[in-house]
């Protein structure tokens, strides 16, 4: 990236996406790179103005522990240690880090006793966010003790020659007092970084690499609807236009009308080569019987691919194939020191006889910006802003063998539920919603009959990613007219209930 940054070295913080999110919301450029990203390719590249040091969740004395060049201390580019940072720091500079006694963890008061850039303008910290359980106890000679806690213990420390930070909190998390101020005076008036990074910049950039990378080839991709495969087809037909081919399968897991939709918006909206794969009958048969959810979904997986090679191969000769992965995948898919590593379906997954070059133009960006870039390239809003919808669709939604009539009892069920949501101006309150079909079989009463028909659950929560979730507190009449509309709607089913757990420790999806 030709614009300055701030690097962000990973020594396993589960705030490291955060710290890069500060950085970015003040206009900074800001990425994650391996903790022992060596001092020589830092040299390299003249746009790197500072680096962030993450915290991380094990001791600097402990064995194994993570260890990054000393020589980036030795560079001159301003560093700011965090927690771990700051104790790795410290111990290159004949500091001492011990175990503390009393951890301390949570809203802490901290007490300035001297000033330093770090804190222009910032005369208090009544509340930061601290989480350890070591602590610095003989700051190095080299540094002064600017702030400790109000046990005593080392909060601020600052090189006294070179622009070397230590904190022992966290900036960067929302309940720290003055957080950002903090990383912004690091960021602006310790690094001098400039606020280049915006999406115009970024469309700008994206365009003169696709044409650079592609030449005069041609890119193949598969979309499935969803925001990140949207707004990445968009981008790269923006920059070579019909050398780019969508496919959409169909797997006919969709929502009610979405498959007719994704076809509509690609074709007629933003004027993009696609073509339709109706597969239906491929994944149905293959999910004919099959109740153990992990399976459902290995087979949707290894189904979808199986389409893909089929098709890709008709419809010509691509060098280059397009994917939707945005820098979340990447992190939780690749870091070296994240307990919590992931593999993701968006990274890799094809098969090595398929010799495409990847193009991933939303490699570098978080959600809210790949919908800032969607917005900014002309997407419409309402696609930009689409609930999340997971990959293997209504199969995971129906509890049990999937059919085409279990099929239409979910689908119908959720056009009705995302019709009142819609009616009752909750859709931007509440993060994602839909149903679930049980395959609970219950007695009931309807026009003095006896029934014994099936239930549908009606899933709603409140959540920023989905990683944490809450579940929402629809009105009680809103609710009612859900259920009202989904019994008498739909034949076959005789009762609605309503999930309350959030996450952890249910899971949003039922499957
Ligand atoms: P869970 O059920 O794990 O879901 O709490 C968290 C979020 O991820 C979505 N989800 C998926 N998305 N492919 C996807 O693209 C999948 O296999 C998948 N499984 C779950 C889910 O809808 C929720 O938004």
């Amino acid at each position: 990236m030709a614009i300055d940054q701030i690097l962000v070295l990973d020594f396993g913080s589960q705030y490291n996406q955060l710290i890069i999110r500060r950085f970015r919301e003040m206009g900074v450029y800001s990425e994650l790179a391996p903790y022992d990203i060596s001092a020589k390719t830092i040299r390299q590249n003249p746009k790197i103005k500072g680096l962030v040091l993450s915290g991380g969740p094990h001791s600097v004395y402990e064995d194994g522990a993570f260890a990054g060049d000393p020589q980036i201390l030795e560079l001159g580019i301003p560093i700011l240690g965090i927690c771990y940072g700051m104790h790795w720091i410290a111990i290159r500079s004949n500091g001492e880090i011990k175990a503390s006694l009393t951890r301390e963890y949570g809203a802490q008061k901290v007490i300035i006793k001297e000033q330093t850039e770090l804190l222009d303008d910032i005369s208090e910290l009544a509340n930061v966010w601290m989480s350890h359980g070591d602590f610095l106890a003989k700051v190095p000679d080299e540094f002064r003790l600017v702030a400790s806690s109000q046990s005593g213990m080392p909060a601020i420390i600052c090189h006294k020659q070179l622009p070397i930070y230590g904190v022992q909190f966290h900036p960067e998390v929302g309940h720290t007092d003055h957080g950002n101020e903090i990383l912004k005076n690091f960021a602006h008036k310790i690094c001098h970084a400039k606020s280049e990074w915006n999406m115009d910049h970024y469309i700008e950039t994206q365009i003169e690499q696709i044409r650079q990378t592609v030449g005069s080839e041609s890119v193949l991709m598969a979309v499935s609807g969803g925001v990140d495969s949207s707004v990445a087809a968009v981008l790269i037909h923006k920059a070579i236009g019909n050398q780019l081919t969508c496919m959409f399968i169909d797997h006919g897991l969709m929502r009610k009308n979405e498959a007719e939709d994704v076809v509509n918006m690609f074709k007629k909206v933003l004027d993009i080569k696609l073509n339709w794969i109706n597969a239906k009958d491929r994944f149905l048969e293959k999910l004919t019987g099959v109740v153990d959810p992990e399976q459902k979904r290995k087979i949707i997986g290894n189904e979808f691919i199986a389409v893909f090679t089929d098709e890709a191969l008709k419809i010509g000769d691509f060098a280059f194939l397009g994917q939707g992965t945005i820098y979340a995948d990447v992190i939780e898919s690749g870091t070296k020191t994240a307990a919590t590593i992931k593999s993701h379906h968006n990274v890799g997954g094809l098969p090595k006889t398929m010799k495409f070059k990847l193009i991933e133009p939303l490699n570098k960006l978080f959600k809210d910006e790949v919908r800032k870039l969607g917005i900014a390239l002309g997407i419409p809003k309402a696609q930009v802003n689409r609930i999340p919808f997971p990959g293997p669709g209504l199969a995971i939604r129906i509890l049990g063998s999937v059919n085409e009539e279990r099929l239409m009892i979910v689908r119908e069920s959720d056009a009705i539920l995302q019709e009142e949501i819609l009616r009752a101006g909750l859709n931007n309150q509440i993060w994602q919603y839909f149903t679930i079909l049980l395959g609970v079989k219950s007695v009931g009463v309807m026009g003095d009959k006896r029934t014994y028909c099936e239930t549908v659950a009606i899933r709603a929560v409140t959540s920023q990613d989905g990683m944490t979730a809450d579940w929402a507190k629809i009105p009680y009449d809103v609710l009612d007219i859900i259920s009202r509309r989904i019994v008498n709607e739909i034949p076959g089913v005789n009762r609605v209930v309503y999930d309350i757990t959030s996450k952890p420790p249910s899971t949003i999806e039922w499957e």
